[in-house]
Protein backbone atom coordinates (compact mmCIF):
# COMPACT_ATOMS: atom_id res chain seq x y z
CA UNK A 1 0.00 0.00 0.00
CA UNK A 2 1.69 3.42 -1.08
CA UNK A 3 1.35 6.56 0.74
CA UNK A 4 2.10 10.15 -0.30
CA UNK A 5 5.22 10.49 1.86
CA UNK A 6 6.04 14.35 1.71
CA UNK A 7 3.11 15.80 3.33
CA UNK A 8 4.38 13.40 6.33
CA UNK A 9 6.63 15.17 8.90
CA UNK A 10 9.94 14.06 10.42
CA UNK A 11 9.33 11.69 13.82
CA UNK A 12 10.58 13.52 16.72
CA UNK A 13 13.63 12.91 17.62
CA UNK A 14 15.13 11.46 21.09
CA UNK A 15 17.81 13.30 22.93
CA UNK A 16 21.63 11.99 22.22
CA UNK A 17 24.60 12.46 21.10
CA UNK A 18 26.69 12.61 17.66
CA UNK A 19 27.99 9.04 17.51
CA UNK A 20 26.87 7.14 19.80
CA UNK A 21 23.21 8.54 20.12
CA UNK A 22 20.91 7.65 22.71
CA UNK A 23 22.84 4.53 24.03
CA UNK A 24 24.18 6.35 27.28
CA UNK A 25 21.04 7.59 28.16
CA UNK A 26 19.07 4.53 27.62
CA UNK A 27 21.82 2.55 29.62
CA UNK A 28 21.77 4.77 32.46
CA UNK A 29 17.85 4.70 33.01
CA UNK A 30 17.31 1.20 31.32
CA UNK A 31 15.89 1.02 27.74
CA UNK A 32 12.16 0.47 29.43
CA UNK A 33 11.97 3.91 31.58
CA UNK A 34 14.05 5.42 28.68
CA UNK A 35 11.54 4.52 26.08
CA UNK A 36 8.49 5.36 29.04
CA UNK A 37 10.37 8.71 29.05
CA UNK A 38 10.50 9.84 25.38
CA UNK A 39 6.95 8.10 24.55
CA UNK A 40 5.28 10.54 27.52
CA UNK A 41 7.84 13.40 26.01
CA UNK A 42 7.25 12.91 21.91
CA UNK A 43 4.02 10.79 21.52
CA UNK A 44 2.77 7.85 19.77
CA UNK A 45 6.05 7.85 16.78
CA UNK A 46 9.19 8.97 17.92
CA UNK A 47 12.70 8.26 16.33
CA UNK A 48 15.93 7.28 18.62
CA UNK A 49 19.61 6.91 17.11
CA UNK A 50 20.76 3.37 18.46
CA UNK A 51 24.04 4.63 17.81
CA UNK A 52 24.60 3.68 13.73
CA UNK A 53 20.80 2.19 13.36
CA UNK A 54 17.82 5.07 13.36
CA UNK A 55 15.16 3.72 14.54
CA UNK A 56 11.35 4.57 14.66
CA UNK A 57 9.52 3.52 17.67
CA UNK A 58 5.57 2.96 17.39
CA UNK A 59 3.48 2.68 20.54
CA UNK A 60 0.08 3.35 19.01
CA UNK A 61 -1.91 0.09 18.07
CA UNK A 62 -2.99 2.00 14.29
CA UNK A 63 0.89 1.95 14.04
CA UNK A 64 1.49 -1.11 15.43
CA UNK A 65 -1.31 -2.52 12.81
CA UNK A 66 0.10 -1.05 10.10
CA UNK A 67 3.94 -2.19 10.22
CA UNK A 68 2.60 -6.18 11.28
CA UNK A 69 -0.57 -5.78 8.93
CA UNK A 70 -1.83 -4.19 6.43
CA UNK A 71 1.44 -2.59 5.40
CA UNK A 72 3.40 -5.72 6.81
CA UNK A 73 5.12 -5.93 2.97
CA UNK A 74 7.42 -2.95 3.61
CA UNK A 75 8.40 -4.16 7.54
CA UNK A 76 10.92 -7.02 6.65
CA UNK A 77 12.76 -9.11 8.85
CA UNK A 78 16.21 -8.49 7.25
CA UNK A 79 19.09 -7.11 9.66
CA UNK A 80 17.32 -6.97 13.24
CA UNK A 81 16.89 -10.91 13.17
CA UNK A 82 20.88 -11.75 12.52
CA UNK A 83 21.96 -11.82 15.90
CA UNK A 84 18.88 -14.87 16.25
CA UNK A 85 19.93 -16.67 12.74
CA UNK A 86 23.07 -17.01 14.72
CA UNK A 87 21.71 -19.65 16.45
CA UNK A 88 18.49 -21.04 14.84
CA UNK A 89 19.32 -20.26 11.10
CA UNK A 90 16.60 -19.55 8.67
CA UNK A 91 13.68 -21.30 10.36
CA UNK A 92 9.68 -19.91 11.04
CA UNK A 93 10.90 -17.17 13.35
CA UNK A 94 13.40 -15.88 10.89
CA UNK A 95 12.58 -16.61 7.19
CA UNK A 96 10.48 -14.26 4.91
CA UNK A 97 7.95 -14.06 1.99
CA UNK A 98 6.94 -17.32 0.23
CA UNK A 99 9.72 -18.87 1.90
CA UNK A 100 7.75 -18.27 5.76
CA UNK A 101 4.42 -18.75 4.15
CA UNK A 102 5.32 -22.15 3.11
CA UNK A 103 6.79 -23.40 6.01
CA UNK A 104 4.17 -21.42 8.09
CA UNK A 105 1.20 -23.65 6.00
CA UNK A 106 3.26 -27.01 6.90
CA UNK A 107 3.85 -26.13 10.75
CA UNK A 108 0.19 -24.63 11.31
CA UNK A 109 -1.34 -28.45 11.42
CA UNK A 110 0.89 -29.11 14.59
CA UNK A 111 0.09 -26.42 16.38
CA UNK A 112 -3.84 -26.24 15.89
CA UNK A 113 -5.82 -26.37 18.82
CA UNK A 114 -6.91 -30.33 18.42
CA UNK A 115 -3.06 -31.09 18.36
CA UNK A 116 -2.36 -29.03 21.10
CA UNK A 117 -5.37 -31.03 23.01
CA UNK A 118 -3.47 -34.22 22.50
CA UNK A 119 -0.50 -32.65 24.66
CA UNK A 120 -2.50 -31.81 27.95
CA UNK A 121 -1.91 -35.20 29.26
CA UNK A 122 1.71 -34.68 28.59
CA UNK A 123 1.89 -31.29 30.08
CA UNK A 124 -0.02 -32.79 33.31
CA UNK A 125 2.07 -34.95 33.87
CA UNK A 126 5.09 -33.21 33.85
CA UNK A 127 3.40 -30.35 36.05
CA UNK A 128 2.57 -33.05 38.69
CA UNK A 129 6.14 -34.83 38.42
CA UNK A 130 7.57 -31.32 38.89
CA UNK A 131 5.76 -30.85 42.29
CA UNK A 132 6.60 -34.28 43.46
CA UNK A 133 10.05 -33.57 42.92
CA UNK A 134 9.41 -30.35 44.61
CA UNK A 135 8.31 -32.36 47.65
CA UNK A 136 11.52 -34.02 48.06
CA UNK A 137 13.54 -31.17 48.26
CA UNK A 138 11.45 -28.00 49.29
CA UNK A 139 10.34 -27.81 52.81
CA UNK A 140 7.61 -26.45 53.86
CA UNK A 141 8.40 -23.04 54.46
CA UNK A 142 11.31 -23.68 52.08
CA UNK A 143 12.20 -20.73 49.59
CA UNK A 144 13.06 -21.76 45.53
CA UNK A 145 14.26 -19.44 42.58
CA UNK A 146 10.86 -19.38 40.83
CA UNK A 147 12.05 -18.42 37.53
CA UNK A 148 14.64 -21.39 37.80
CA UNK A 149 12.18 -23.85 38.66
CA UNK A 150 9.58 -22.26 35.81
CA UNK A 151 12.52 -22.85 33.35
CA UNK A 152 13.50 -26.48 34.22
CA UNK A 153 9.34 -27.89 33.99
CA UNK A 154 9.12 -25.29 30.51
CA UNK A 155 12.12 -27.12 29.18
CA UNK A 156 10.62 -30.25 30.39
CA UNK A 157 7.23 -29.59 28.24
CA UNK A 158 8.79 -28.51 25.17
CA UNK A 159 11.06 -31.39 25.13
CA UNK A 160 8.40 -33.67 25.74
CA UNK A 161 6.24 -32.69 23.27
CA UNK A 162 8.49 -31.37 20.61
CA UNK A 163 10.39 -34.86 20.75
CA UNK A 164 8.54 -37.01 23.02
CA UNK A 165 11.53 -38.04 25.31
CA UNK A 166 12.12 -36.61 29.14
CA UNK A 167 15.26 -34.77 29.53
CA UNK A 168 15.75 -35.86 33.05
CA UNK A 169 17.33 -33.64 35.77
CA UNK A 170 20.66 -33.61 34.69
CA UNK A 171 20.19 -33.68 30.75
CA UNK A 172 17.65 -31.12 30.92
CA UNK A 173 20.50 -28.97 33.39
CA UNK A 174 23.18 -29.66 30.45
CA UNK A 175 20.80 -28.85 27.18
CA UNK A 176 19.24 -26.07 29.64
CA UNK A 177 22.38 -24.23 30.50
CA UNK A 178 23.79 -24.86 26.60
CA UNK A 179 20.80 -23.14 25.12
CA UNK A 180 20.52 -20.20 28.48
CA UNK A 181 24.02 -19.42 27.36
CA UNK A 182 23.69 -19.29 23.81
CA UNK A 183 20.94 -17.32 24.37
CA UNK A 184 22.20 -15.01 26.78
CA UNK A 185 25.56 -14.34 24.26
CA UNK A 186 22.75 -13.66 21.37
CA UNK A 187 20.73 -11.25 23.70
CA UNK A 188 24.62 -9.43 24.51
CA UNK A 189 24.96 -9.11 20.59
CA UNK A 190 22.06 -7.41 20.57
CA UNK A 191 22.93 -4.61 22.91
CA UNK A 192 26.43 -4.32 22.18
CA UNK A 193 26.99 -1.47 20.25
CA UNK A 194 30.20 -2.89 18.44
CA UNK A 195 29.64 -6.56 17.11
CA UNK A 196 32.95 -8.94 16.29
CA UNK A 197 32.21 -11.96 13.62
CA UNK A 198 31.79 -14.92 15.13
CA UNK A 199 34.87 -16.43 13.28
CA UNK A 200 37.01 -14.09 15.57
CA UNK A 201 38.00 -15.95 18.67
CA UNK A 202 36.53 -14.14 21.65
CA UNK A 203 36.20 -16.02 24.97
CA UNK A 204 32.04 -14.75 24.57
CA UNK A 205 32.37 -15.90 21.04
CA UNK A 206 34.03 -19.32 21.82
CA UNK A 207 31.43 -19.88 24.23
CA UNK A 208 28.83 -19.44 21.70
CA UNK A 209 30.08 -21.61 19.51
CA UNK A 210 30.66 -24.16 21.60
CA UNK A 211 27.08 -24.07 23.35
CA UNK A 212 25.74 -24.32 19.84
CA UNK A 213 27.87 -27.56 18.95
CA UNK A 214 26.43 -28.57 22.40
CA UNK A 215 22.81 -28.16 21.33
CA UNK A 216 23.51 -29.24 17.21
CA UNK A 217 24.64 -32.42 18.66
CA UNK A 218 21.63 -33.69 20.82
CA UNK A 219 19.01 -31.86 18.19
CA UNK A 220 21.12 -34.19 15.17
CA UNK A 221 20.89 -37.09 17.74
CA UNK A 222 16.98 -36.70 18.11
CA UNK A 223 16.13 -36.60 14.53
CA UNK A 224 18.46 -39.36 13.63
CA UNK A 225 16.32 -41.14 16.14
CA UNK A 226 13.00 -40.00 14.74
CA UNK A 227 13.56 -40.21 11.15
CA UNK A 228 14.76 -44.09 12.18
CA UNK A 229 11.23 -44.55 14.41
CA UNK A 230 8.71 -46.91 13.26
CA UNK A 231 4.83 -45.07 13.66
CA UNK A 232 3.25 -46.37 16.47
CA UNK A 233 -0.49 -45.53 16.07
CA UNK A 234 -0.63 -45.73 19.80
CA UNK A 235 1.45 -42.95 20.73
CA UNK A 236 0.63 -39.57 20.42
CA UNK A 237 2.59 -38.07 17.94
CA UNK A 238 4.95 -35.43 18.47
CA UNK A 239 5.81 -32.09 16.63
CA UNK A 240 8.71 -33.51 15.44
CA UNK A 241 7.07 -36.61 14.46
CA UNK A 242 4.41 -34.13 13.00
CA UNK A 243 7.12 -32.30 11.39
CA UNK A 244 8.73 -35.43 9.81
CA UNK A 245 5.77 -36.09 8.15
CA UNK A 246 4.91 -32.84 6.72
CA UNK A 247 5.01 -32.00 2.70
CA UNK A 248 4.49 -28.41 1.04
CA UNK A 249 1.07 -27.86 -0.47
CA UNK A 250 2.34 -27.33 -3.52
CA UNK A 251 5.94 -28.89 -4.15
CA UNK A 252 5.35 -32.15 -1.98
CA UNK A 253 8.76 -31.21 -0.48
CA UNK A 254 9.92 -32.40 3.04
CA UNK A 255 12.12 -30.59 5.37
CA UNK A 256 15.64 -31.68 5.21
CA UNK A 257 17.87 -32.46 8.38
CA UNK A 258 18.82 -28.97 8.48
CA UNK A 259 15.67 -27.57 7.96
CA UNK A 260 14.38 -29.70 10.78
CA UNK A 261 17.18 -28.91 13.27
CA UNK A 262 16.43 -25.11 12.74
CA UNK A 263 12.85 -25.53 13.55
CA UNK A 264 13.51 -27.90 16.57
CA UNK A 265 15.80 -24.86 17.85
CA UNK A 266 13.55 -22.10 17.05
CA UNK A 267 10.88 -23.66 18.99
CA UNK A 268 13.07 -24.52 22.18
CA UNK A 269 14.22 -20.63 21.66
CA UNK A 270 10.32 -19.36 21.12
CA UNK A 271 8.62 -21.32 23.27
CA UNK A 272 11.06 -22.37 26.49
CA UNK A 273 11.70 -19.05 27.86
CA UNK A 274 8.83 -16.98 26.98
CA UNK A 275 6.72 -19.75 29.16
CA UNK A 276 8.70 -19.59 32.22
CA UNK A 277 8.46 -15.96 31.89
CA UNK A 278 4.74 -15.91 31.85
CA UNK A 279 4.53 -18.40 35.24
CA UNK A 280 7.68 -16.76 36.81
CA UNK A 281 5.81 -13.08 36.55
CA UNK A 282 2.33 -14.30 37.50
CA UNK A 283 3.89 -15.11 40.87
CA UNK A 284 5.56 -12.08 41.37
CA UNK A 285 2.79 -10.22 40.44
CA UNK A 286 -0.21 -12.78 42.10
CA UNK A 287 2.18 -12.32 45.47
CA UNK A 288 0.97 -8.98 45.94
CA UNK A 289 -2.57 -10.19 44.57
CA UNK A 290 -4.11 -12.47 47.79
CA UNK A 291 -7.74 -11.68 46.00
CA UNK A 292 -6.83 -12.97 42.68
CA UNK A 293 -4.98 -16.36 43.83
CA UNK A 294 -8.42 -16.76 46.37
CA UNK A 295 -10.39 -16.56 43.41
CA UNK A 296 -7.89 -18.85 41.24
CA UNK A 297 -7.93 -21.79 43.79
CA UNK A 298 -11.88 -21.48 44.34
CA UNK A 299 -12.14 -22.38 40.55
CA UNK A 300 -9.73 -24.83 40.57
CA UNK A 301 -10.65 -26.04 43.20
CA UNK A 302 -14.15 -26.18 42.01
CA UNK A 303 -13.96 -27.38 38.37
CA UNK A 304 -10.88 -29.57 38.67
CA UNK A 305 -10.78 -30.81 42.39
CA UNK A 306 -7.86 -33.30 43.31
CA UNK A 307 -7.83 -34.59 40.10
CA UNK A 308 -5.53 -34.16 37.27
CA UNK A 309 -6.32 -31.58 35.12
CA UNK A 310 -7.68 -32.09 31.77
CA UNK A 311 -8.22 -30.43 28.20
CA UNK A 312 -11.42 -30.17 28.97
CA UNK A 313 -10.75 -28.71 32.62
CA UNK A 314 -8.64 -25.93 30.96
CA UNK A 315 -11.44 -24.74 28.84
CA UNK A 316 -13.60 -24.08 31.91
CA UNK A 317 -10.63 -22.08 33.80
CA UNK A 318 -12.09 -18.55 32.63
CA UNK A 319 -10.57 -16.93 35.34
CA UNK A 320 -7.48 -18.47 35.50
CA UNK A 321 -6.99 -17.47 31.53
CA UNK A 322 -8.31 -13.65 32.47
CA UNK A 323 -4.72 -13.71 35.40
CA UNK A 324 -2.77 -15.06 32.71
CA UNK A 325 -3.89 -12.17 29.69
CA UNK A 326 -3.50 -9.88 32.70
CA UNK A 327 0.32 -11.24 33.61
CA UNK A 328 1.19 -10.84 29.50
CA UNK A 329 -0.39 -7.62 29.20
CA UNK A 330 1.94 -5.58 32.75
CA UNK A 331 4.72 -8.23 31.96
CA UNK A 332 4.74 -9.00 28.52
CA UNK A 333 7.78 -11.48 27.72
CA UNK A 334 8.18 -10.05 24.32
CA UNK A 335 8.27 -6.64 25.16
CA UNK A 336 9.00 -4.89 22.02
CA UNK A 337 9.65 -6.40 18.32
CA UNK A 338 12.14 -5.44 15.57
CA UNK A 339 11.53 -5.08 11.45
CA UNK A 340 13.68 -3.42 8.44
CA UNK A 341 11.91 -1.13 6.81
CA UNK A 342 12.33 -1.95 2.82
CA UNK A 343 10.89 1.12 1.52
CA UNK A 344 9.78 4.51 2.54
CA UNK A 345 6.20 4.87 4.71
CA UNK A 346 4.31 7.22 6.74
CA UNK A 347 2.98 5.68 10.32
CA UNK A 348 0.60 8.23 11.79
CA UNK A 349 2.09 11.22 9.99
CA UNK A 350 5.35 10.83 10.71
CA UNK A 351 7.92 9.31 7.86
CA UNK A 352 9.75 6.23 7.72
CA UNK A 353 12.62 6.00 5.81
CA UNK A 354 14.40 3.19 3.71
CA UNK A 355 16.31 1.25 5.83
CA UNK A 356 14.79 2.48 9.33
CA UNK A 357 14.80 -0.49 12.03
CA UNK A 358 10.81 -0.08 12.91
CA UNK A 359 10.35 -1.00 16.74
CA UNK A 360 6.49 -1.97 18.20
CA UNK A 361 6.75 -1.62 21.40
CA UNK A 362 4.03 -3.66 23.13
CA UNK A 363 4.93 -3.14 26.48
CA UNK A 364 3.70 0.65 26.31
CA UNK A 365 1.18 -0.17 23.84
CA UNK A 366 -0.45 -2.65 26.84
CA UNK A 367 -0.19 0.52 28.74
CA UNK A 368 -1.98 2.88 26.41
CA UNK A 369 -4.05 5.47 28.11
CA UNK A 370 -6.70 5.66 25.33
CA UNK A 371 -7.12 1.85 26.06
CA UNK A 372 -6.17 0.96 28.93
CA UNK A 373 -8.31 2.58 32.36
CA UNK A 374 -5.61 2.34 35.19
CA UNK A 375 -3.23 0.40 33.29
CA UNK A 376 -0.16 -0.04 35.96
CA UNK A 377 -3.18 -1.09 38.23
CA UNK A 378 -3.25 -5.41 38.06
CA UNK A 379 -6.56 -6.24 37.32
CA UNK A 380 -7.52 -9.06 35.49
CA UNK A 381 -11.45 -8.63 35.06
CA UNK A 382 -10.72 -6.03 32.33
CA UNK A 383 -10.57 -9.00 30.49
CA UNK A 384 -13.84 -10.22 31.37
CA UNK A 385 -16.16 -10.37 28.38
CA UNK A 386 -18.15 -7.29 29.05
CA UNK A 387 -14.66 -5.06 29.39
CA UNK A 388 -13.42 -6.39 26.47
CA UNK A 389 -15.98 -5.75 24.16
CA UNK A 390 -15.00 -2.86 21.61
CA UNK A 391 -11.33 -2.99 22.62
CA UNK A 392 -9.23 -2.32 19.78
CA UNK A 393 -7.82 -5.29 18.45
CA UNK A 394 -4.10 -4.39 18.11
CA UNK A 395 -3.78 -3.10 21.95
CA UNK A 396 -3.18 -6.53 23.49
CA UNK A 397 -0.22 -8.05 21.56
CA UNK A 398 1.51 -10.64 23.97
CA UNK A 399 1.75 -12.64 20.80
CA UNK A 400 2.05 -10.18 17.93
CA UNK A 401 -0.98 -10.24 15.74
CA UNK A 402 -1.12 -10.02 11.85
CA UNK A 403 0.16 -13.30 9.87
CA UNK A 404 3.15 -13.42 12.10
CA UNK A 405 1.09 -13.91 15.43
CA UNK A 406 2.66 -16.35 17.61
CA UNK A 407 2.06 -20.19 16.36
CA UNK A 408 2.81 -21.91 19.72
CA UNK A 409 -0.15 -19.34 21.28
CA UNK A 410 -2.58 -21.78 22.04
CA UNK A 411 0.19 -24.20 23.26
CA UNK A 412 1.60 -21.93 25.95
CA UNK A 413 -1.62 -20.49 27.21
CA UNK A 414 -2.41 -24.35 27.51
CA UNK A 415 0.53 -24.73 29.61
CA UNK A 416 0.24 -21.64 31.62
CA UNK A 417 -3.03 -22.63 32.79
CA UNK A 418 -2.35 -26.23 33.20
CA UNK A 419 0.89 -25.10 35.28
CA UNK A 420 -1.20 -22.58 37.47
CA UNK A 421 -3.81 -25.22 38.05
CA UNK A 422 -1.17 -27.82 39.23
CA UNK A 423 0.40 -25.39 41.23
CA UNK A 424 -3.25 -24.53 43.37
CA UNK A 425 -3.44 -27.53 43.81
CA UNK A 426 -0.92 -28.29 45.95
CA UNK A 427 1.10 -24.68 47.34
CA UNK A 428 0.68 -21.74 48.66
CA UNK A 429 3.59 -18.99 48.43
CA UNK A 430 4.64 -15.64 48.92
CA UNK A 431 7.33 -13.76 48.05
CA UNK A 432 10.43 -13.53 49.93
CA UNK A 433 11.94 -10.24 49.13
CA UNK A 434 11.00 -7.14 47.60
CA UNK A 435 10.09 -5.59 44.19
CA UNK A 436 11.34 -7.94 41.35
CA UNK A 437 13.01 -5.71 38.90
CA UNK A 438 13.22 -5.87 34.64
CA UNK A 439 15.41 -7.23 32.81
CA UNK A 440 14.57 -6.33 29.31
CA UNK A 441 17.21 -8.34 26.65
CA UNK A 442 15.46 -9.76 24.37
CA UNK A 443 12.86 -10.92 26.47
CA UNK A 444 11.39 -9.41 29.27
CA UNK A 445 13.41 -11.18 32.09
CA UNK A 446 13.71 -10.70 35.95
CA UNK A 447 16.90 -8.63 37.42
CA UNK A 448 18.81 -11.83 39.13
CA UNK A 449 16.32 -14.57 41.62
CA UNK A 450 13.12 -14.61 42.14
CA UNK A 451 13.06 -15.97 45.69
CA UNK A 452 9.66 -17.41 46.91
CA UNK A 453 8.74 -19.04 49.94
CA UNK A 454 6.31 -22.06 49.52
CA UNK A 455 4.05 -23.98 51.30
CA UNK A 456 2.29 -27.17 50.86
CA UNK A 457 -1.81 -27.74 51.31
C1 LIG B 1 3.89 -16.87 26.78
C2 LIG B 1 4.55 -17.47 25.81
C3 LIG B 1 4.87 -16.86 24.48
C4 LIG B 1 4.94 -15.55 24.10
C5 LIG B 1 4.70 -14.31 24.96
C6 LIG B 1 5.29 -15.51 22.68
C7 LIG B 1 5.40 -14.36 21.93
C8 LIG B 1 5.65 -14.34 20.56
C9 LIG B 1 5.69 -13.14 19.75
C10 LIG B 1 5.46 -11.72 20.25
C11 LIG B 1 5.97 -13.51 18.48
C12 LIG B 1 6.10 -12.60 17.26
C13 LIG B 1 7.53 -12.26 16.98
C14 LIG B 1 7.66 -11.33 15.78
O1 LIG B 1 7.16 -11.63 14.71
O2 LIG B 1 8.28 -10.31 15.92
C15 LIG B 1 6.12 -14.95 18.47
C16 LIG B 1 6.42 -15.70 17.37
C17 LIG B 1 6.65 -17.06 17.40
N1 LIG B 1 6.48 -17.91 18.49
FE1 LIG B 1 5.85 -17.37 20.33
N2 LIG B 1 5.44 -16.80 22.25
C18 LIG B 1 5.19 -17.65 23.30
C19 LIG B 1 5.20 -19.04 23.28
C20 LIG B 1 5.56 -19.79 22.18
C21 LIG B 1 5.58 -21.25 22.16
C22 LIG B 1 5.17 -22.15 23.31
C23 LIG B 1 6.05 -21.61 20.92
C24 LIG B 1 6.29 -22.98 20.34
C25 LIG B 1 6.28 -24.11 21.00
C26 LIG B 1 6.31 -20.38 20.17
C27 LIG B 1 6.77 -20.33 18.87
C28 LIG B 1 6.82 -19.18 18.10
C29 LIG B 1 7.26 -19.16 16.70
C30 LIG B 1 7.75 -20.35 15.90
C31 LIG B 1 7.12 -17.84 16.25
C32 LIG B 1 7.38 -17.31 14.84
C33 LIG B 1 6.05 -17.37 14.07
C34 LIG B 1 6.14 -16.81 12.65
O3 LIG B 1 6.84 -15.84 12.40
O4 LIG B 1 5.42 -17.38 11.81
N3 LIG B 1 5.97 -19.31 20.95
N4 LIG B 1 5.92 -15.44 19.76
Amino acid sequence: MMQETTAARAAPKAMGLPGVGSIPLMMALGPLEFYRRMWRQHGDVFRVDLGGRSAVLVVHPDGVERVLGSNRENYVKAEAYDNIRLLTGEGLLTLEGDAWRSRRRLENPAFHRDSIRRFVDEMAKISREALAAWRWRIPNGGVVDIHHEMMRVTLEIVAATLFGQRLGEDASDESGSAFASALSLVSERGNAVIQLPLSIPTPNNRRFSRAVETLDRQVYSVIRTARGATPDSDRVPTLLSMLLGARDADTGKQLTDQELRNEVITLFLAGHETTALLMTWGFVLLSKHPEVVAKMREEVDRVVGDRVPTAEDVAQLHYVRRVIDEILRVRSPVWCTARDAAGPDVLQGFRVEKGDLVMPLFYLTHRHPEFWKNPEAFDPDRFAPEQSKGRHHWSYLPFSMGPRICIGNVFSLTEGALLFATLLQQIEWSMDGDDVAMDPSITLRPKGEVPVRVRWR
